[in-house]
């Protein structure tokens, strides 16, 4: 099979790294109804890759081998390893520094003003990846609260991979993913480790404290979150997800939003035609209207 070749009935491939058209429609269909990710064809050849690991990992033979052992019980043991296989994880810290800016120019002192005597900021790092997000959210949080007494916050960091739920925990990166950190938070939210061979940083005790990395799978029905949410990051998720999902799970997510809270979506995401309760204030940039009767 071909990454682009049309998808057509056949015998079960002989050679052991690919899946048979019928296995891949089954994991693609199964991916769309667990996680809402779009699979077309073309993404065969990636998701062969990336099952392969998982096949070495139990010894199997064959991707096909491990189509029949997965289906076998889909909801078993192995849904969690296949989840963690077949997320697209890419993040990086200040990933489209914009949004980094907006927030520290515009957000904070909005929501400063808008409450004066004291704010508790909350921000929800929504498909958070390996922590990137979330730490480069609570360091621009800290920045600010640095300079504003009555300033505190705390942040929901949720991915639906517990790989990376487990390495942001951590919150342990090599020296060179921290590059897009600015020099003075650099010194202040880094710790270097004392191995300087290892090249490793860690976030500090006093920023993981403030970040709460949990589960959760947009596609679950109830979310299960108590919280209301100045600024939600929800960026270079919905990419994957095809329209209805994008408009159930953005629906719910605005649900979770303050009246006058923002929603940052991916540059590359568009809103645009979803029937949701924000309005645009700058690319890719979107606010839930402070009165009440023009939220939803
Ligand atoms: C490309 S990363 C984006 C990370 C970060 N938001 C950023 O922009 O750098 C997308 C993340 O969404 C998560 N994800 C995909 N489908 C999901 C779902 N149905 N529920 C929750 N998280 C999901 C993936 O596990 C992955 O970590």
């Amino acid at each position: 099979m071909t990454a682009s070749g049309p998808l057509t009935p056949c015998a079960h491939p002989t050679d052991p790294v690919e899946l048979s058209p019928a296995s891949f429609c089954r994991f693609a269909r199964f991916i769309g109804s667990e996680l809402g990710i779009k699979m077309p064809a073309s993404k065969a050849a990636m998701v062969q890759s990336r099952l392969l690991r998982r096949v070495r990992e139990l010894g199997l033979e064959s991707l096909e081998r491990y189509a029949e052992y997965f289906f076998a019980s889909a909801n078993g043991e192995e849904r969690e390893h296949f989840i963690n296989a077949i997320t697209t994880n890419k993040t990086d810290f200040f990933r489209e520094p914009e949004h980094f800016a907006y927030l520290r120019e515009v957000v904070l002192p909005a929501r400063s003003r808008e409450r004066a005597g004291g704010v508790r900021f909350k921000a929800w790092s929504a498909g958070c990846s390996s922590g990137e997000e979330p730490y480069s959210l609570a360091m621009v949080l800290a920045e600010y609260g640095g300079s504003q007494p009555g300033f505190d916050f705390a942040i929901l960091a949720t991915d639906v991979s517990t790989k990376v739920l487990n390495r942001a925990r951590a919150g342990i990166y090599q020296e060179s993913q921290i590059s897009p950190v600015p020099p003075d938070m650099r010194k202040k939210f880094l710790l270097r480790s004392r191995d300087n061979a290892a090249r490793l940083a860690r976030v500090v005790p006093e920023l993981r404290q403030r970040v709460g990395f949990h589960q959760l799978n947009f596609m679950n029905g109830d979310y299960g979150i108590k919280d209301q949410f100045d600024a939600v990051f929800f960026r270079n998720v919905m990419i994957y997800f095809d329209r209805d999902t994008q408009q159930t799970v953005i629906g719910k997510i605005c649900r979770h939003l303050v009246p006058g809270g923002y929603l940052f979506a991916g540059h590359s995401e568009s809103l645009a035609g979803l029937d949701i309760p924000v309005t645009v204030v700058k690319a890719s940039i979107y606010r839930k209207p402070i009165s009440p009767e023009r939220g939803r």
